[in-house]
């Protein structure tokens, strides 16, 4: 489906009927990576799914993005489906992005699924990495992205012995457009650290990290869930950063169990 929102068209995946869950994808994904979660959660919820601005079929304008343009994005889109609250499950830069609506849109926030991803802000070195891949992507196209983020989205036994979930990570990220991995970078990069806002957030809480994540390990998710107030900590054996990919039966009965358990 395809709505107009900010400004710019916005693709988005609306299945299902029952109480509201929304799924934000990682970087630089798109919204085809919840299809095994849409297809489960979607015989007893309504599953929303958009593509962020620059990813999938969403446009990408030129210029830096932010996660708060992120979150105002998401926000228009639910005020167009006139859902006024949901569950949200957010995975890496989808979770950034979570913590963003949260400071925004907090009363839309049902219950949040913050899975393979981290509250603090980048270090220098990490935004400078950003910069310089931002640079790859213009110079190089989205294949040399491609080369950069397979082996730290998937483990090293997926990358051995999956070669079909390779095939669609890698080909997600190579039709993705420079503009709209650039645009990402820069706003991951000026994210704020989100450690202070952990103490606060006062809705259910999942945080769910793949044993073998490299980008945001165990300890990252061990850190959020010490800090939330009640949330719970499920790591996901053999899973790498995309561990809803790699472990799919496991990451969808850990997310059922999370939302059966609220209602
Ligand atoms: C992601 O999976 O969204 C990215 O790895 C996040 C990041 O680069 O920090």
């Amino acid at each position: 489906m395809i709505t107009r929102i900010n400004g710019i068209k916005l693709a988005y995946t609306d299945q299902g009927q029952g109480p509201p869950v929304v799924f934000l994808h990682a970087f630089p994904q798109n919204r085809a990576m919840w299809d095994q979660q849409v297809m489960a959660l979607s015989t007893t919820h309504r599953v929303i799914a958009p593509d962020f601005r620059g990813f999938g079929e969403s446009d990408a304008p030129e210029g830096s993005y932010t996660l708060d343009q992120y979150a105002d994005d998401v926000n228009g889109l639910l005020d167009h489906l006139a859902i006024t609250g949901a569950v949200f499950v957010g995975l890496s830069m989808g979770g950034y992005t979570l913590f963003a609506f949260y400071r925004k849109h907090a009363a839309r926030m049902k219950g949040l699924v913050l899975a393979d991803t981290r509250a603090q802000a980048d270090t220098e070195e990490g935004r400078a990495g950003r910069s310089a891949m931002a640079q790859t992507a213009r110079a190089k196209g989205a294949g040399a992205i491609a080369e950069i983020m397979l082996p730290k989205l998937l483990s090293t036994v997926a990358l051995q012995t999956k070669p079909d979930l390779v095939r669609q990570v890698r080909s997600a990220i190579e039709r993705t457009t420079v503009s709209g991995i650039a645009g990402a970078l820069m706003a991951m990069a000026g994210r704020p650290d989100s450690v202070p806002l952990l103490g606060r957030i006062a809705c259910p809480v999942l945080v769910l990290t793949g044993e073998l994540d490299g980008p945001t390990p165990p300890a990252d998710g061990r850190f959020m869930a010490e800090r939330i107030p009640g949330a719970r900590l499920e790591i996901i054996p053999q899973a790498g950063h995309l561990s809803n990919l790699e472990r799919p039966a496991e990451f969808n009965r850990a997310l059922l169990d999370f939302l059966n358990g609220m209602s």
